[in-house]
């Protein structure tokens, strides 16, 4: 594993440092009890509690996966790593980083470890990093509950997943900075608009954090055509509509070859007090 993210990592049961014996098979924590874990094939550890909860299921991991390699959303990657580049940032917590798709395209000047609840999601991220050599960590493992030691990553990024401030706030140094990424207003509108009659524009989240401090907020806008029933099924399943769709509304999307639609992103930078 990457040995500057070893060295960030505490040990979910008893919070004691973490080591890796040298064949590179098992971590194990520097407590009195040792507890230890093994790493998967992939090379991703599993540091969840009990009571974590669960990721992603794997059809959905497959269908994020299936649209965001065909590189829709590559601008919003390239954002966030002109961020990064900005920022100086050394060391990035990707929190809630499903399968990986941002976090293993932020490794060239950096230490990323990527953290999700999915282990379908962690398994994906991790295939890609050691098939690629990306050099990013990964653990499955809770943004409430993030198995790193205080005040460890220079930034955390949280693209489209749950926000805990008070869990960023203690594992970023002081001074650290927190990139949030969401959907803006305008997202997805063109996909909304085929299958509802009266499409409404996102509403602005309730969960941006209130103690650190903003820096800045950006927006990146574009329209994309999205080709082929199968890219046009996986985006929708990505989108919480698809939970909230009737049968006959999604229907509507079962013969289209092509959609076009504005994508819409809302990019906050809050940083932590010295
Ligand atoms: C919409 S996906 C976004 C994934 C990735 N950041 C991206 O943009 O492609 C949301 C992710 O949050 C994860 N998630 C939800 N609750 C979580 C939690 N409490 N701790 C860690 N991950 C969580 C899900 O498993 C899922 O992978």
């Amino acid at each position: 594993m990457n040995t500057t993210i070893l060295s960030l990592l505490k040990c979910p049961i008893c919070g004691a440092t973490m080591t890796e014996d040298t064949i590179g098979r098992v971590c194990r924590c520097t407590g009195t009890r040792v507890h230890s874990y093994d790493f998967a094939r992939s090379g991703y550890l599993n540091l969840t509690r009990p009571g974590d909860g669960e990721g992603d299921a794997k059809e959905a991991v497959r269908a994020r996966k299936l649209f965001l390699d065909a590189g829709y959303y590559a601008p919003l990657a390239n954002t966030v790593n002109d961020l990064l580049s900005a920022l100086g940032a050394e060391t990035v917590l990707d929190a809630g980083c499903g399968e990986g798709y941002y976090t293993n395209r932020m490794t060239s000047e950096r230490d990323v470890f990527g953290v999700d609840l999915s282990r379908a999601g962690i398994d994906t991220a991790a295939k890609y990093a050691k098939q690629h050599q990306t050099q990013a960590a990964f653990a499955v493992g809770s943004i409430f509950q993030l198995p790193v030691a205080d005040q460890t990553f220079d930034t955390v990024t949280n693209l489209f997943a749950p926000c805990s401030e008070a869990e960023f706030t203690r594992v970023l140094k002081p001074g650290g900075c927190l990139i949030l990424v969401g959907a803006g207003e305008c997202h997805l509108f063109g996909l909304k608009e085929k299958i509802y009659e009266n499409p409404y524009l996102n509403p602005g989240r309730a969960d941006l954090p209130t103690q650190m401090q903003p820096e800045s907020h950006q927006r990146l806008n574009y329209r994309i055509q999205v080709k082929g029933r199968e890219e046009i099924e996986a985006l929708f399943s990505m989108t919480p509509y698809y939970w909230r769709t009737s049968k006959t509304d999604r229907a509507k999307l079962t013969d289209l070859e092509e959609l076009e639609t504005e994508v819409d992103f809302d990019i906050f930078l809050f940083r932590k007090g010295q």
